[in-house]
């Protein structure tokens, strides 16, 4: 193994249920759960009320150089601090969505962020969810899963996530951000999303939070006792 503690990256498009997942697996096995998305999402929050300039590099690594973000876990949910502000609702946000595959892009955010996320894989047992954990971040996990699910099942998840939070918006709002988000995820020159060659593939169109959690759990196991 080249690193002492047990990664698990898990990998996909947006809404396909990754945190959901990823969440309880890590509560099972007394892991840390990192959500990479949020980070960006937190960058986003900066990036939008700093009016920064996508495309001045200087104004974009100044701004970098000026973010800090801290995760708090939290009995009820984790925290997400953006130099010290709770920003955990407004990253959920719509305009921030809308927003942030443009700034995720930018070779200097990924940089920054690549570098805070492999850090936190030095010191703790971690799940890790995102679009290029198990390629880029952690290229050496322990387990790498892949997780699928069909447009109409991720677009109804994510319009039931945003309106219990009280977002007023049309499923066909919905849908065409996500349709928007995968096609910039996917086809960006920065580590785009793709599947890990080694990755497990969960489609979990059909499937409930139970089953996710045993098929994933029944993965670590495997893994677990190969290790020893
Ligand atoms: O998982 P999410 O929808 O909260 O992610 C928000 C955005 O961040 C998504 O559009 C793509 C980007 N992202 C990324 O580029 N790399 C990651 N590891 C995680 C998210």
């Amino acid at each position: 193994m080249a690193h002492q503690n047990f990664i698990i990256a898990i990998d996909g498009f947006s809404s396909c249920g990754k945190s959901t997942v990823a969440k309880a697996l890590a509560k099972n096995l007394n892991f840390v759960f990192v959500d990479s998305g949020a980070m960006y999402r937190a960058v986003t929050v900066y990036f939008l009320r700093h009016e920064i300039d996508l495309t001045n590099n200087e104004q974009v690594e100044t701004a970098l150089a000026n973010i800090h973000i801290d995760f708090v876990p939290n009995t009820e949910k984790t925290q997400i601090l953006l130099n010290g502000e709770d920003v955990s609702d407004e990253i959920r946000q719509m305009y921030i969505s809308d927003n942030v595959s443009e700034v995720s892009a930018i070779k200097a955010v990924r940089t920054a962020m690549v570098a805070q996320q492999q850090q936190l894989g030095k010191v703790k047992n971690i799940v890790m969810d995102g679009r290029d954990i198990g390629t880029t971040v952690f290229p050496d996990a322990d387990l790498k899963i892949f997780m699928t699910a069909s447009p109409e099942v991720r677009a109804t998840r994510r319009y039931a996530e945003l309106t219990a939070n009280g977002d007023r918006v049309s499923i066909e709002d919905v849908k065409a951000n996500l349709a928007h988000r995968d096609h910039i995820d996917s086809t960006r020159e920065e580590s785009p999303l793709r599947q890990a060659e080694d990755a497990i593939v969960l489609d979990n169109s059909e499937l409930c939070q139970e089953e996710q959690l045993a098929f994933v759990l029944a993965k670590v196991h495997e893994k677990q006792n190969n290790l020893i």
